[in-house]
């Protein structure tokens, strides 16, 4: 039976250096087919010999093909494993890493006082509108009193668009203020009227810690019959107050708007110091006759807040242009 066992050791020998050679599963798998095939190979002719063995070696010889057989499908099975070894390693996932986190984004800060913002003043009862950013001269000064020789219609001081105009072919300009919803909504409603408006503003100001050429106002207005400046400075107190959640102290310094008569500069105390938050007053007779209404009948406040001042003041922001450098370590802060 020698001759057997010579031919199991030499299938041994040559299968585990086949296998050892084999560089991928490519290569792997035809060792496996020549060495280990159900069908047709060497595993199989050696089974074959197997019958030709004396009756009473048979359980012998066959102890020893089964050992054989073993070893080889074991180292073949350990090799299968190595050459897959680098691929498993990519796709594996490895429980025990910290995994990765997920980034939820969040709204600016800006956006969320905007919306703060809206929600007080909807609680006073001022429903929200919104206006165009580009306007002409008519929203944006005519119709507010503002007159063609007035300083704040020096082009210089504007954002006119050299490759637009009107309808009517007038000049456009980014709004400078949003005052000019004041004017849109009156031509549209008959009083009594109730909005805030709150969006951006356009000024080719020198840009430095509180000054940007873009910035956001929010605008108010109530006319009604018998408004009063007592009314417009107890709904500024309440909404100071709301915001930055404590009594803020508001004082209004006479002033001059040509929109307004009277018109007032709004403070607010802010530990010692007082700090301008925006202009005020009551509606002009002039802008009331512009968009139609009756002055005699019915009178008005309106008022202009910049909104990143208060943001900048309940968040200690000391510089007007974090807010738009969109500088993550900034913005996830809030
Ligand atoms: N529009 C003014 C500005 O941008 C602010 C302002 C003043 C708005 C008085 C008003 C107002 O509604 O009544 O400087």
């Amino acid at each position: 039976m020698s001759g057997l066992s010579d031919q199991f050791e030499q299938y041994e020998r040559e299968a585990l250096a086949a296998i050892a050679a084999a560089e991928n599963a490519d290569a792997l798998e035809a060792v496996r087919i020549e060495f280990l095939g159900k069908k047709k190979g060497r595993l199989r002719d050696l089974q074959n010999l197997l019958g030709q063995a004396e009756p009473d070696q048979r359980p012998v010889v066959g102890k020893q093909f089964n050992t054989v057989k073993t070893r080889v499908a074991t180292a073949l099975e350990q090799r299968q494993q190595e050459v897959n070894r680098p691929r498993a390693e990519l796709t594996a996932i490895d429980v025990t890493l910290p995994g990765q986190r997920v980034e939820l984004g969040r709204r600016h800060p800006i956006t969320q006082t905007i919306d703060e913002f809206k929600d007080i003043m909807g609680r006073f009862g001022f429903s929200v509108v919104d206006g165009p950013e580009i306007e002409d001269e008519q929203h944006n000064f005519v119709a507010l009193n503002i007159p063609s020789e007035h300083p704040a219609r020096d082009p210089l001081d504007n954002f006119y668009l050299a490759a637009a105009v009107t309808s009517t072919g007038g000049p456009v300009l980014l709004r400078s203020q949003t005052s000019t919803v004041q004017i849109r909504v009156m031509e549209q409603t008959s009083p009594p009227v109730r909005i805030v408006s709150l969006g951006r503003v356009y000024r080719p100001d020198t840009i430095d810690a509180t000054h940007s050429c873009m910035f956001h106002q929010m605008e108010g207005l109530l006319i009604d019959r018998d408004v009063t400046l007592a009314q417009l400075k107890t709904v500024l107190s309440l909404f100071a107050a709301a915001y930055l959640g404590h009594d803020v102290k508001i004082r209004f310094r006479p002033s001059f708007f040509p929109f307004t008569e009277p018109s007032v500069e709004v403070d607010m105390l802010w530990g010692n110091d007082w700090l301008e938050v925006g202009g005020a007053g009551m509606v002009d007779p002039n802008v009331l006759t512009s968009v139609g209404y009756a002055p005699d009948e019915v009178t008005g406040f309106a008022f202009g807040l910049g909104i990143e001042r208060f943001c900048m003041k309940r968040h200690e922001i000391n510089d007007i242009r974090r807010f738009y450098e969109n500088d993550i370590r900034f913005l996830r802060q809030f």
